[in-house]
C-alpha cells in the first residue's frame, strides 16, 4: 500500500467563475439591476411654494425688527417710536436726556443702586439725596468717568466699597445724561450736567487710571 499522497499545493486559488460568466453576471439588463434606481449625490431641490414662505418669513421677521427691536434694549418700551416714525419728517428720535438717562441708570446702576434710588444699606449708598451726587456736578462726572472706592460717608452712613467706572463704557452725552436724570429723581432737585462739563474733564484727567477716593473728591473744587 502506498502511504496516501499529500495534496499537490496549488499556486493560486481557482477562480470560481471565468470571465464569461461574470459579465453575464453584471449585465444591466438582468431584472435584479434595474429594480431600484441608482443612487446619486448631491442635493434635491427645495419645493418652490416652501422657498417662498422662507422668503417671506425671512423679509417679514426683519421688518418686525427694523420697526420694534429698539436696539434690542431689554429695558425699553417705548410705544411712541412708531408714532415718530410715522410721522415720516422726523428721521431721529428726539434725544431727551431725561428719558435717555433713565433708560442709561435703569440699564447699568440698578442693580446696585436700585430703582429707589436708595442702595442697600451696608453695600451701596443712595443716590436719592446724596450730597456727593448733589452738589457740584464736577464730584459725580469724576465718579462716573474714573470710579470710586475705599471709605465714604453718604447721608451718615458708612460704605467701603467699589464702584465700576463708567468712562470708556459712555460717551460724554450718555453720562451727562444719566447723571442730569439721578440728580432729579426721587426728589433730588439738582441742575442738569452738560455734556461739556464731562467733556472737559474727561480731558483734565487724561488718561488716569488710578479711580477716586472719597479723601480726593472732598478736595475737587
Ligand atoms: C457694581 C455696583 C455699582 C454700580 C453698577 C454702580 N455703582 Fe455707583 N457706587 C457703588 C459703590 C459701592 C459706591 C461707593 C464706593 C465706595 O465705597 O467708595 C458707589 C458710589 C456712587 C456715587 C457717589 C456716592 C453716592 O452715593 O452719591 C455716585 C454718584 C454713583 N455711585 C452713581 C452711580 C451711577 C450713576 C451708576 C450707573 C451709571 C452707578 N453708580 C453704578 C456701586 C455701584
Amino acid at each position: 500500500m502506498t502511504p496516501p499522497q499529500k495534496p499537490k499545493k496549488q499556486p493560486f486559488e481557482t477562480a470560481q467563475f471565468d470571465d464569461e460568466a461574470l459579465h453575464g453576471r453584471h449585465d444591466p439588463a438582468l431584472p435584479v439591476y434595474q429594480e431600484k434606481g441608482e443612487p446619486f449625490e448631491g442635493n434635491s431641490e427645495m419645493p418652490f411654494a416652501l422657498f417662498v414662505a422662507v422668503v417671506f418669513l425671512a423679509f417679514g421677521m426683519g421688518v418686525y425688527l427694523t420697526r420694534y427691536s429698539f436696539d434690542f434694549d431689554f429695558f425699553i418700551y417705548d410705544h411712541n417710536k412708531h408714532l415718530i416714525l410715522d410721522a415720516g419728517s422726523i428721521k431721529e428720535e428726539v434725544w431727551d436726556p431725561l428719558v435717555q438717562g433713565e433708560k442709561i441708570f435703569k440699564k447699568n446702576c440698578t442693580q446696585c443702586h436700585q430703582t429707589t434710588g436708595l442702595g442697600v444699606p451696608g453695600s451701596y449708598p443712595p443716590l436719592a439725596g446724596s450730597s456727593w451726587l448733589l452738589g457740584i456736578d464736577a464730584i459725580p462726572v469724576r465718579v462716573l468717568l474714573k470710579g470710586l472706592e475705599g471709605p465714604i460717608e453718604v447721608e451718615k452712613a458708612q460704605f467701603n466699597g467699589a464702584m465700576p467706572t463708567f468712562g470708556t463704557k459712555f460717551s460724554d452725552k450718555q453720562i451727562a445724561a444719566v447723571l442730569s436724570y439721578v440728580r432729579q429723581a426721587w426728589g433730588n432737585a439738582a441742575p442738569a450736567v452738560q455734556e461739556g462739563t464731562v467733556t472737559q474733564i474727561r480731558q483734565a484727567l487724561g488718561d488716569r487710571s488710578r479711580v477716586f477716593s472719597a479723601t480726593e473728591l472732598m478736595s475737587v473744587k
